[in-house]
């Protein structure tokens, strides 16, 4: 039974374009696989802490860690936990002052951890770092108000949020990345209409795909 986890970013829910989108392509994904077991963690609506001068001494503290500093970490254990236990990770993220929501960048910092998601050993050279877990799908599901984010797009100067995503998603074994967005959500004209149809039609072929790949990973 393929197990997603899936992430929310928005602050909002009711009006929250990403989260309707995450419902879709868990509908469609169920569609398919009706026994998927989905976890659903909303760091939007619950953001995790930022990691604090304490939390990075307990990460680093290996086999002397205190009791104090287990406990420290235990929220961290829980967000690696889970992505340990999915083979598909899928986000539903906004644009927020052109990279991702600070929620989700604390989620990262509390997920890539020394000894849990990545391995440090200078005897590598100049990359120490290197990723242990392995063989994870990431669907990154976006929206923005303004357009043209794309490379040759008017916005690719201020493209933070896919690329830093593409960037930190290595250190959650994520070896096949997709991505569909929806664009113009604050001119709320024709053309976020028809970005909204195109998103909307690409994920059942998306997800027609990945069960092709999530479920050759499930049998390796
Ligand atoms: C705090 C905040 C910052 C935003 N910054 C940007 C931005 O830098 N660029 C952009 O295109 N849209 C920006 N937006 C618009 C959102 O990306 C857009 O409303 C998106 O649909 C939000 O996702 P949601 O509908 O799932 O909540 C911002 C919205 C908020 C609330």
């Amino acid at each position: 039974m393929t197990t997603i986890l899936r992430i929310d970013a928005s602050a909002r829910l009711e009006r929250s374009v990403t989260r309707r989108l995450a419902d879709a392509f868990v509908a469609s994904w169920r569609e398919h696989s009706p026994a998927t077991r989905v976890i659903f963690r909303d760091v939007g609506r619950t953001p995790p802490p930022a990691v604090s001068e304490e939390w990075i001494a307990a990460a680093f503290a290996g086999e002397n860690r205190t009791p104090v500093q287990q406990a420290l970490l235990a929220l961290s254990d829980e967000l690696i936990d889970e992505v340990e236990s999915a083979e598909l990770i899928l986000m539903s993220v906004p644009m927020y002052n052109y990279g991702m929501p600070a929620a989700l960048k604390a989620w990262f910092d509390q997920v890539v951890r020394v000894d849990r998601t990545f391995s440090f050993d200078l005897s590598r050279g100049d990359q120490p770092l290197e990723p242990t877990l392995r063989g994870k799908t990431l669907v990154v599901l976006t929206s923005c108000g303004e357009f043209g984010f794309e490379a040759g797009g008017i916005n690719e100067h201020a493209s933070h949020l896919l690329p830093h995503i593409r960037t930190c998603a290595k250190y959650l074994g994520t070896e096949v990345l997709e991505h569909v967005g929806i664009e113009y959500q604050e001119f709320g004209d024709a053309r976020h209409e028809a970005s909204r149809i195109a998103a909307y039609s690409d994920i059942p072929d998306l997800v027609g795909r990945l069960h092709i790949s999530v479920d050759s990973i499930e049998a390796a």
